[in-house]
């Protein structure tokens, strides 16, 4: 049994109960008061020793003043009970044991453990705990060290994914007290999002190139981030190259910099991205959409670290750090030969997947009520909580778009509604929740709505087509031509989401 703090002998007379009886105190700690009831408490509970907790105890120290706190009662005996004060707070603690340390003087054996010394040492040999009792700094000591024996013995008993809770949660917490900007944003509870932050934490601390996989909107950019600001790479710059919207005729050069003179138009040296992240991390964004040319000098720069300005002969050795995103399955963009197997490799030290809101569970619900939390103070709206319905709706949703898609209608229902509470119908997901009746008549709609209608059923079954096929009640096949009617294009559509 651990004893958390020594405890001394004493006589001091005190008052328990409402109706204040008087009792002895015969033995004191900082966490425990040992009580004998005096007279008439003992004989009326002797029978059954049955004061019910808690009770109101009340003391005077001498040189301290009086004490009332309200306690448990831990254990009883027919000698008396051990009371625990529970609204003890911090500076009440350390006048207790500021009392008990200075009876503790001329002591030999081990307070915690009664152990026997000829005089006692500073750390007890058999358990451990510091013996130190005059030193000043023992209580902040001893405080600090209960405070992590707690902690352990309540993490031991706890499994994994809870424990893994409690990291995320307190690593968030430490984060935003330092004021960091990446992981304050971050949010997300359900396990493959502790999984994502756990991987983040794990791979920050070296240099392994990450390669994130997701859907648009799920938070590849965030975690880049969140990788590079944990990592000793942080005073240095974050660059983001998006490699589907820069024009390919542009993106060496961004990339590597060039020469003044080395085409025309070139008028002056300029660094290349690869340059400026010297020291820090380069972000290659929609990786997939590398041109194939600029796959094979990538890789090049990859293997070598070293960059050549267009138009010049030197070249110049950089220490980036790389991580890369894509949305679309580079596997199989290997496997048809668009993408360079051996580049494939070279950027997939880590592979992390992060999986699309819609299977993130009750964190949709927590994501929602974050960003209305913070919509609402930003943009001074009136909206402070969801209806029911909209809240069956945001579970309902697919969130073809993510949680990108989700921050732009909470902030558009912010802006829309002069109520506190936000609707389905602020959000433009009103149809979401009848959409288990026969959710659209394509053949009642006229031939503008029909394009509207297959549009929005695509956009809610995630672009399925087999999906958004059944809730249109029509076949695969049927689906494709009219998409080919209505000239709808789906690649457009995901990317406006
Ligand atoms: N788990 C999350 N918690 C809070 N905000 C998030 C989360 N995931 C994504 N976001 C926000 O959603 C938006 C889209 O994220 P982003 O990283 O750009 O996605 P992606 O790069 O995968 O398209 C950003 O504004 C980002 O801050
Ligand atoms: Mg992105």
């Amino acid at each position: 049994m651990i004893r958390f703090y020594p405890r001394i002998k004493v006589q001091l007379s005190a008052a328990i109960g409402f109706d204040r009886q008087k009792a002895e105190i015969i033995e004191l700690s900082p966490s425990s008061i040992f009580l004998k009831p005096s007279g008439s408490i003992l004989s009326v509970h002797r029978k059954d020793i049955s004061i019910k907790g808690p009770v109101v105890l009340t003391f005077s120290l001498p040189g301290y003043g009086r004490f009332e706190y309200s306690c448990n009662i831990a254990r009883r005996d027919k000698n008396g009970y051990v009371l625990i004060p529970s609204d003890i707070d911090i500076t009440g603690r350390m006048k207790l044991w500021q009392f008990v340390a200075k009876r503790l003087a001329g002591l030999n054996t081990c307070p915690y453990c009664g152990r026997l010394y000829e005089s006692l040492p500073l750390i007890c040999s058999r358990c451990g705990w510091m013996l130190d009792f005059t030193s000043p700094n023992y209580f902040g000591y001893h405080e600090r060290t209960l405070l992590l024996l707690r902690l352990f013995f309540r993490c031991k008993a706890l499994p994994t994914d809870k424990l893994r809770r409690v990291i995320n949660f307190l690593d968030t917490e430490v984060e935003r007290r330092a004021g960091s900007e990446a992981f304050q944003e971050f949010v997300g509870t359900c396990p493959e999002m502790l999984e994502v932050f756990s991987i983040i934490r794990r791979v920050a601390v070296t240099d392994i190139p990450v390669l994130i996989a997701g859907e648009s909107g799920t938070g590849k950019e965030l975690t880049a981030l969140a990788i590079h600001e944990r990592s000793i790479r942080r005073s240095k710059n974050f660059v983001t190259i998006n490699c589907a919207s820069i024009p390919e005729n542009l993106l060496e050069s961004e990339l590597f910099g060039y020469q003044r003179g080395a085409f025309t138009g070139a008028v002056t040296t300029k660094k290349g991205l690869l340059e400026m992240a010297d020291g820090g991390t380069l972000f290659l964004d929609e990786i997939g959409e590398l041109p194939a040319n600029l796959q094979a000098k990538l890789l090049r720069f990859l293997e070598d670290g070293m960059v050549r300005k267009l138009g010049s002969n030197e070249a110049k050795k950089i220490d980036v750090r790389i991580i890369s995103a894509t949305n679309r399955d580079l596997d199989k963009s290997v496997r048809t030969g668009t993408f360079r197997a051996d580049l494939y490799w070279r950027l997939n030290g880590f592979p992390l997947r992060l999986p699309p809101l819609r299977e993130r569970g009750e964190d949709k619900i927590i994501l929602a009520r974050y960003f209305l939390k913070r919509f609402s103070t930003e943009l001074k709206s009136t909206a402070t909580e969801f209806t029911r319905d909209a809240l069956m709706a945001i579970e309902e949703y697919h969130w073809p778009g993510n949680v990108r898609e989700l921050i732009n209608r909470i902030r558009r229902a912010c802006v829309m509604t002069h109520s506190e509470l936000v609707t389905a119908q602020d959000m433009g997901l009103e149809n979401i929740l009848n959409s288990s009746l026969p959710p659209y008549s394509l053949r009642s709609a006229t031939h503008t709505n029909r394009r509207e209608l297959i549009i929005r059923a695509l956009t809610e079954n995630n672009f399925i087509i087999s999906r958004t096929a059944l809730s249109l009640n029509i076949s695969r096949q049927r689906l494709h031509t009219l998409i080919k009617q209505y000239s709808i294009n789906i690649e457009e559509l995901k990317r406006k989401l």
